[in-house]
């Protein structure tokens, strides 16, 4: 059995990675030349946790990469994990999996096989059966339930666990007619994953869990940083306490419940737009969603609010912005709240200095020269009138009086609570605990 994964970012490096780590036969495939060769060497294009060494693993046993199209003719799953990206009002642009897809069609032309094509990339409900499906059948000539099968499979790992999600998901999701195909990706998930829930469904609900479950994780953090604001105005008030019990509460669980900046990264505000979007020309007017929305947005103005309230006039402030990945252990700052931050305040012409041990270099394909960019932590705060932690990367865990020494003002934002309880001789501002 061969196994094609097309597309080899975040999702279709770590699945081809992992799977041909456990002993698959896998082709993964990639139209980025440079990108397929620098995987080859078995160097990942972004940093991920452990997923050199996966891939390098793979890479000694069955994993092939190339940019050939062609090599897909010998597989008999075919993973899609292309990106979907967001489109100026909202919508996803359908444009890449578009291109994947009839590409996998044209092959399919040509092909004896019965492969069996499994959707990863997220796409709204309807896209499948009313985009996906009609490519695939006009490019091939051939039929889904006869000649091939189409099944959703949406995606739920998390970029800095994606290794660890990828080997133990905490569940499977299958979307498509129940037929031999059904039948076939319930055994080879079965045997990957014996232990985890296999649920199957149709395409349209499978499509729809998957914004189901980041439109609620986009809730939570919502919801804790609507409460973290309250607790801003009650002295002494600490939110992390209160997100610590609530979450003992089975009902609600312990996840995602951390205040802090809002939420970023390359999926929730992506897809929270899509749903959005969707529910609108749907018909449906989203108010809970749109609220969601709104919180995360103002979060970003607190954090504004609370330097001005403390420097007046931001303009010309030598501002330190510790970390701009949207979450540690990542390099990615796709829709990272910290980006968004740095770009508000050089609107308010505020002189930006950054640190992050990982997202230096994404973070200079943005901004190039209109900030700084500091290699150690020290040089990030010396002659700084304000630093704000943004992400929680361990290394700020370690700031102490020794390390603000050099601030010409020693004022400190801390949206990640990172510092608390420290004797610090400097003034300190937290999001989420009362003053
Ligand atoms: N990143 C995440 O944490 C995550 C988690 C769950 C779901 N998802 C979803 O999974 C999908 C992929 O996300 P990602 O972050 O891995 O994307 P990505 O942008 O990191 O990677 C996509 C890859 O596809 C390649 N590609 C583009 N067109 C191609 C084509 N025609 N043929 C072959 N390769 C092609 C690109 O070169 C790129 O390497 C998206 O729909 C995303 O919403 C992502």
């Amino acid at each position: 059995m061969k196994i094609g994964v097309i597309g080899l970012g975040f999702v279709g490096l770590s699945l081809s990675s992992v799977l041909a780590s456990k002993g698959y036969d896998i082709v993964g495939i990639d139209i980025d030349k440079e990108k397929c060769n620098k995987i080859i060497n078995g160097i990942s294009p972004f940093f991920e946790p452990k997923l050199d060494k996966t891939l390098q693993n793979g890479l000694k046993k069955k994993l092939k990469i190339s940019d050939n199209f062609l090599l897909i003719n010998e597989c008999d799953f075919i993973f899609v994990t292309v990106g979907t990206p967001q489109n100026l009002n909202g919508s996803i642009d359908l444009s890449i999996i578009k291109k994947a897809i009839s590409t996998i069609g044209e092959n399919l032309l040509k092909n004896k096989k019965k492969p069996i094509i499994l959707i990863k990339s997220t796409v709204i409900p309807g896209t499948i059966k009313k985009i996906i499906l009609p490519i695939l059948e006009k490019k091939s000539n051939k039929k889904d339930g006869k000649d091939f099968g189409l099944i959703s499979n949406p995606e739920f790992l998390q970029e800095s666990s994606a290794i660890r999600d990828t080997k133990f998901p905490h569940v499977v999701v299958l979307g498509g007619n129940q037929t031999v195909f059904m039948e076939k990706t319930k055994k080879l998930f079965t045997k990957l994953h014996p232990n985890v829930p296999i649920i199957t469904t149709n395409h349209q609900t499978s499509e729809m869990i998957k914004y189901a479950n980041n439109s609620f994780l986009a809730t939570k953090i919502s919801f804790i940083n609507q409460l973290s604001n309250i607790c801003q105005k009650i002295p002494g008030a600490n939110i992390d306490d209160i997100g610590k019990t609530i979450g003992l509460d089975p009902r609600i669980g312990k996840l995602f419940l951390n205040a802090g900046p809002g939420y970023g990264g390359s999926c929730l505000p992506k897809d929270m737009k899509a749903l959005i979007n969707f529910a609108n020309i749907s018909g449906i007017n989203p108010t809970l969603l749109n609220a969601v929305e709104e919180i995360n947005a103002k979060q970003l103005e607190q954090i504004i609010l609370m330097a001005k309230q403390k420097l007046g006039d931001l303009a010309s402030k030598k501002i330190t912005i510790l970390g701009t990945a949207f979450k540690p252990d990542t390099d990615d700052i796709r829709d990272s709240i910290a980006i968004e931050l740095i770009k508000k305040l050089l609107k308010k012409k505020a002189k930006i200095i950054i640190h992050d041990p990982k997202a230096i270099k994404n973070t200079k394909r943005i901004f190039e020269n209109k900030i700084s960019y500091a290699k150690t932590i020290e040089d990030a705060l010396s002659k700084s009138q304000c630093v704000i932690i943004m992400t929680q990367w361990k290394q700020y865990e370690k700031l102490n009086n020794n390390k603000f020494k050099h601030m010409t003002t020693k004022f400190v934002i801390d949206c990640r609570r990172m510092l608390v309880g420290k004797q610090l001789d400097i003034d300190y501002y937290a999001i989420g605990l009362g003053k």
